[in-house]
Formats: structure tokens, sequence, C-alpha cells
């Protein structure tokens, strides 16, 4: 018998396929009784290569793991099930995958029920799954994907017939709802509104790897960014290969304007969203983001050339005055708008001139932060059979001058913030200095500074000290336990009693006739103290009868009442935290 089972492989024809309709599937998160038992004990590991989408399948699978009973291990060594989840989109990116798997050779040599997985963006792409069964034999499950939902009952299986499995399927895609997930992050959550892209441009092999651009439903997007909301997390990132597109496949007017609007609403501090393509960046995009503080004055808009010529090739559907147009459009709106991009040089046959195009559209956009890549032919594409005399070298020494090239405006920027105060959400320990903590600004510059460790998850003010072009030094602004305060009085806030509290208090505050009745008691006090000095007994007396009558209708108001009978309901709650601060 077999020891593989070849269930399905990839068809790059296949995966071409715009036609089918998506289908929503709501996942069931079924474990078998032989999963469960199996799980028992044992530890996860994913290694995840690539974009937001594949640290979101991490997620997903991690919620399948976790829903099975598996634990989470950072520790190769100690793990008993891992997954290397790929990405495909540059040779190179390719290279450091196959070296990951090497890695776990050792786990299966030492425990035989080591369960070696391999999934991802590069798994969509014919020929690899064959590779790398043969190079790596203690490879057990491959999949796509397509089939992330899927992983348990490939687990199954595998435990059930002692056999490796092999499913890839390409296929334009369905969208699958009820995912399990387990956040790598308690603070900051990417959420999908878009899976898949019909961009087809022309060096990319997502459209492939990824299928069909399918948006959710809004309703699915809004119950998962409030979840998060209610949860504490401080910064939400609506995720797509081309989040412009988002609702077009409804074909009923919706737009990503309408969904970032809607999330934006729910109060999240931070909302984010990439990537944008430039193409169908609308003006209601723009205004959205002008309108509510808590989107985030930073916009994704890879460029991937200057030249005309070499974006039409790209089949990228923008030339070099409508992005250039269309930056200007945002900044006009959104004045202190960053925007970072992504590049590609060395197309095929790009010029010295087209090249140089690129470089001025640096120079005039003046980018806040970049992604530069060499052009990596990819199998199946159109860009990959196009004809190209542009020597190896030229376009390292291209790639270098770009480098350059942005380093200009990425220091200019980051010099600009030193002396000013920025708002920076926590992450924790800085990487590089365990002593100061990291955060993000609005605008995505790393900033390090010194700070109790408490601080992580809050969005807290740091004024810059010093650029190092990619991160920045600053210093804490305030009492860091001034956040801490402010984080409990915004909890209290949320207790239905200190709502009525505020409530009642708002009311007792605008009421015209308590106004008056306050000044009546006012005037007739001092008039009694006045007739008490001048010995006027009579008008004293009569004073003090008009003050107890306003002082009566004082006591008698009902919102007086009112405010009294909140300040009652509120004491227990006060009691509480005067013994907590004991
Ligand atoms: N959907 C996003 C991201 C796509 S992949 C977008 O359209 O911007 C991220 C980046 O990888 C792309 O923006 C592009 O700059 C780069 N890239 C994609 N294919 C590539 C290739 N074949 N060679 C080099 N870089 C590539
Ligand atoms: Fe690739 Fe273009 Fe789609 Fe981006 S928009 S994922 S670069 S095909
Ligand atoms: Fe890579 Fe797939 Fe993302 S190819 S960039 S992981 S969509």
């Amino acid at each position: 018998m077999a020891k593989k089972i070849i269930k399905s492989l990839p068809d790059m024809a296949k995966a071409r396929n715009r036609v089918d309709l998506p289908t929503v599937k709501i996942d069931e998160v079924m474990v078998t009784t032989r999963v469960a038992k199996f799980a028992q004990g044992r530890r996860y590991l994913i290694k995840t290569f690539g974009c937001q989408a594949n640290i979101r399948d991490e997620e997903i699978m991690a919620g399948y793991l976790e829903k099975a009973g598996f634990t989470r291990t950072e520790d190769e060594k100690a793990a008993n099930l891992v997954i290397v989840n790929t990405c495909a989109v540059r040779e190179n990116a390719e290279e450091k995958v196959l070296g990951e798997i090497g890695k776990y050779k050792a786990n299966h040599a030492k425990d035989k029920s080591f369960v070696m997985c391999v999934c991802g963006c590069m798994m969509q792409e014919e020929g690899v799954a064959e590779k790398i069964v043969a190079t790596y034999p203690y490879v057990n499950l491959i999949f796509g994907t397509h089939n992330v939902s899927n992983l348990l009952d490939l687990l199954d299986e595998h435990l059930e017939k002692n056999k490796d499995l092999i499913d890839v399927i390409s296929y334009p895609g369905d969208i699958v709802e009820n995912l399990p997930s387990s956040r790598l992050d308690p603070y900051k959550a990417f959420v999908n509104i878009t899976y898949g892209c019909d961009k087809f441009c022309t060096y990319c092999i997502v459209p492939y790897t990824r299928g069909r651009e399918r948006s959710r439903a809004k309703e699915d997007i809004i119950a998962e960014c409030k979840e998060l909301v209610e949860a504490g997390y401080q910064e939400i990132t609506l995720l797509g290969q081309n989040v412009n597109s988002y609702g077009k496949d409804f074909k009923d007017g919706t737009s990503f304007a309408d969904i970032l609007e809607e999330v934006a609403k729910l109060g999240i501090p931070r909302l984010r969203f990439m990537t944008s393509h430039p193409w169908d960046f609308d003006d209601k995009m723009i205004d959205t983001i002008a309108k509510y503080p808590n989107i985030m004055h930073f916009i994704h808009l890879p460029v991937q050339s200057g030249s005309d010529e070499v974006l039409r090739r790209m089949g990228r559907r923008y030339d070099k005055k409508a992005y250039l147009d269309l930056v200007a459009k945002i900044r006009a709106k959104i004045p202190d708008c960053a925007i970072s991009t992504d590049i590609i040089v060395g197309f095929p046959d790009e010029t010295d001139a087209d090249f140089e195009e690129t470089l001025d559209v640096c120079r005039k956009v003046g980018y806040f932060s970049a992604f530069t890549f060499i052009y990596s032919p990819r199998k199946g594409t159109p860009a990959a059979v196009m004809k190209d005399d542009v020597d190896a070298k030229t376009k390292h020494e291209r790639f270098v001058r770009l480098v350059a090239t942005i380093e200009e405006s990425v220091s200019a920027k980051a010099n600009a913030m030193v002396g000013h105060t920025y708002a920076v959400l926590v992450d924790g320990p800085s990487k590089k200095d365990s002593d100061l903590l990291s955060g993000y600004t609005e605008t995505n510059k790393l900033v390090h500074f010194k700070a109790p460790t408490y601080l992580k998850g809050h969005i807290v003010d740091v004024k810059i000290d010093e650029s190092h072009t990619y991160s920045l030094i600053g210093t804490l602004v305030g009492d860091p336990l001034s956040y801490m305060a402010k984080d409990i009085a915004k909890c209290l806030g949320e207790e239905e009693v200190v709502k009525a509290y505020f409530a009642a208090k708002k009311a007792f505050d605008e009421d015209l006739s308590l106004k008056e009745i306050n000044a009546k008691i006012s005037a007739k006090q001092k008039e009694m103290m006045d007739f008490s000095a001048k010995n006027d007994t009579d008008n004293y007396e009569k004073a003090k009868a008009e003050y107890l009558k306003a002082k009566q209708s004082y006591d008698g108001h009902p919102l007086v009442n009112n405010l009294l009978a909140a300040q009652d309901d509120l004491e227990p709650l006060l009691k509480e935290v005067e013994a907590r601060l004991k």
C-alpha cells in the first residue's frame, strides 16, 4: 500500500478560473475523539512566512489545534506537531521555507508520532508538493490555502490510516465563517474583509495561490470587530489583497468606505487597512479616512514602478500621473497622511529611463516607508515568459540606488518628528533592548522608550528625542500611572450605575427651573444676612420664609431626588473601589 494518499494536486489553469460563484460555509469545528486523544499533552508550533493573510491563517489553524486540545510552544525541539505556513511571492521566500522544513528532521527521528505539516501559498504552485515529499520524507500533511479549515479532518485521516496526505485544491475559493481563532496579539488584530485577488498583475502569483476576490458579508465582519472591541483590542487592521475592491462582488453598491465607516463607528481606538490598490481608491474612501479620528492617517499605496510603460506591462491599470494625482488628492484632504509603498526593481526589460521614473515618483511622493523588491519571476504568471535583457548586476545596482533614494525621504520625515509628541500603542518590551518598551505611532513608525511594562497595550504619549531613520527613540510624557488611572476611569464609566449617575447629573446641571430655584436660595440667604446685620427683624422673617419655600421646592424637585438616588446606587461600587485600593 502506498504510504501517501494524494487527494488533490494544484493546477494553475484551474487557479486562474473565476467562473463559479463563491459559497459561504459555516464551520462546525468538529473534533473527533481520535484527534482529541492525540492532542492530549502534545504541543504545536506554527512557522509563518509571507503576508498578513498567512498570519491570519496561522491564527485560525492555531484556533483549530487549541480546540482539539493541543497547546502552543515556541520551542522547536519540544514541538509534537509543526506547521510550516509558506509564501510564494518571491523565490527567496521559497528558499527560506525549504530550510525551515529541514529543521524538524530531528523531531521526527525522536518521536515517531511527530506530525509535520506544510501549507500556504507555495503549496498552491504546481510541482512543489511533489518536490517537498521527495526531499523531506517525514512530511505528513500538505494542504493549501483553500483548505485551512480542513486541518483537523486531514489530521484525523492521517492518524486513522497512518498515511501521509496531500490535499491542495485549486479552485476559485469559498468563504468559511465561524472559524476558530487563537490570536497572536492581545491588542492588535487582523480582520479579513476580502479573500483572494482578481487583479492579475502580470508578475504576481497571489491570484493563483489565493483564488478569486471574494468579500465577507458586512455582518460577519462587524460581528468579529465588535467582539474585538469588547475584548479590549486597541487596533484592528482590515485585511485584503486589495481592500478597495471590498463589496464590489455584491453588486449592490456596497463599497470599502462603507465597511471602513461602520467599523470606525464601533469605537476601536485605532483602525487600519491594507492593502490599497491605487487604481480604484475613490474619493469616498479619502473622505471617510479624513472624517473619523480613529482611522489612522497612514496609507500603504504600492506604486510598483514609476514608468508608464512598465506599469502597463505589469497590468497595474494606472499611470504615473494618475498615481501622483491620487497622492495629491489624499494630501489635500489629509495633510498629515503618511504614505508607504511597495516597489519592484528589474521588471522584464525595465530601461534606465523607466527606472529614473520610479526614482522620480519616490522623490515627488516622499514616502514615509517602503518595501523594495528585485523582480522575481513566478512560474505560470505572464511576466515569467516576458523577454528580459536586463542583467542581474544592473538590477542590483538599481536596487541599491532605489533604497538610497527612499532613505532620503524616510530619514527626512523621521527627523521632522524629533521634538514632537505622538500617541504610541505600546507593544511591550523592545526586541533590541529589553530595558525599553516599543510601539507604533499612528503613522506606523516604530518608537523605543523607557517606561514600565504594565503600559503594554496602552496608547501613551511619547516625545521623540532621536531619529534612527527606521525607528525613533523617545521619552514617555506624563506619569505612567495616569494612563492606568484613565483606564480605570474608562472601565468604571462602562458600569450601568455610573452611566445612570452621569445622566442624572447632566439633567440636574442643565435644568432651568433648578437654576432659578438655586438663584433664589442664594439671593434670599444674602437678604437674610443683610437684614440680620441691620436688626430688621420683619424683613428678615419675610426673607427667611421665602428662603424656606425655595429650599422646599429644591428638596422636592424630582431631578434632585433622581440625583440623590443615583448617588446612593453608586455607593456600593465606590466602596468596592475603596476596598481594592487599600
Ligand atoms: N496585494 C498587495 C500585496 C501583494 S504581494 C498589493 O497589491 O500591493 C506584496 C508585494 O510583493 C507587492 O506589492 C509587490 O511589490 C511584491 N511582489 C509581488 N510579486 C512579486 C514578484 N514576482 N517579484 C518581486 N516582487 C513581487
Ligand atoms: Fe498581486 Fe496585483 Fe493582486 Fe496585489 S493586486 S495581490 S500585486 S495581483
Ligand atoms: Fe505570500 Fe501568499 Fe501572502 S504568496 S505574500 S503569503 S498571499
